[in-house]
């Protein structure tokens, strides 16, 4: 417990610089914001190479709203850090963030507008239909603001993959960075975690400590764990494929 003090202690000294932790290097990632969180914040497991897969991983994504996520998971797979491709982004919000990334992105991207189906039932047999056309070998729920029913569940059993802006199991649900502040927790997080019919609920894949800072509002919390969130997802996924290639092979 000490120790836990002292290193969120470090870190809120730390953050009064608020620029880098590094002196001013030639490299510019050593001066990054990437730099700087990744050094105050936990990443469990750590991350390593990223493992190669032969076919590479064939990927669905769900997103609902900015597709921040989204973005880091095409960047992480142009950087060659996710041997993956993204056949499809299914977006539920006609006009969202998300549907234009993929576009300037050359992702393809289908809408199924969740106002157009009579039942959750039914929008997750669409999304079923439509990953199963692709032939993904997992789907990645990348801030898809929707419940998701058994039917899209059972269709990718240890396959559906969710993030969420909490060190789960604190603060499921709605609004978890507004949980984290108002509960004045020193630390919170993001986690990437296989998706069962319990909202936000499941095995956890991989978390990232992320501090609470005395400073901080909604915009601060929420902008550094984001920023956790895209290193994450990422190598979250690999993860998955790992197993899902392991399991394929027993
Ligand atoms: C993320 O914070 C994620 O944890 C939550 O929804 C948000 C989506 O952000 N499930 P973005 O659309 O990827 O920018």
């Amino acid at each position: 417990m000490q120790l836990v003090f002292s290193i969120v202690n470090k870190m809120n000294n730390l953050d009064k610089k608020e620029n880098c932790l590094t002196s001013a290097s030639s490299n510019p990632r050593q001066n990054s914001c990437y730099e700087k969180d990744a050094k105050r914040s936990l990443i469990w497991p750590p991350p390593q190479a990223s493992p190669k897969f032969n076919p590479r991983l064939n990927l669905g994504v769900m997103a609902s709203g900015n597709g921040s996520n989204f973005e880091a998971l095409v960047k992480a797979i142009q950087n060659s850090q996710l041997d993956a491709s993204i056949s499809i982004l299914v977006v539920n919000n006609p006009n969202c963030e998300a549907r234009r990334r993929a576009q300037r992105l050359g992702v393809p991207c289908v809408i199924h507008n969740h106002r157009e189906f009579s039942s959750r039932e039914e929008l997750d047999k669409a999304l079923v239909k439509t990953f199963t056309n692709h032939a993904v070998e997992g789907v990645v729920m990348a801030g898809w603001m929707r419940i998701v029913t058994p039917i899209l569940i059972a269709a990718f059993p240890n396959r559906l993959i969710n993030i969420h802006p909490s060190l789960l199991p604190s603060f499921r649900g709605l609004d978890a960075v507004g949980q984290a502040l108002k509960a004045r927790v020193p630390i919170s997080g993001c986690s990437v975690h296989l998706v069962t019919p319990q909202v936000d609920d499941g095995p956890v894949l991989a978390q990232a400590a992320v501090p609470v800072l005395s400073s901080d509002d909604h915009q601060s919390l929420s902008e550094r764990i984001q920023r956790m969130e895209h290193q994450l997802l990422p190598l979250s996924v690999a993860l998955a494929g790992q197993n899902w290639r392991n399991e394929a092979q027993n």
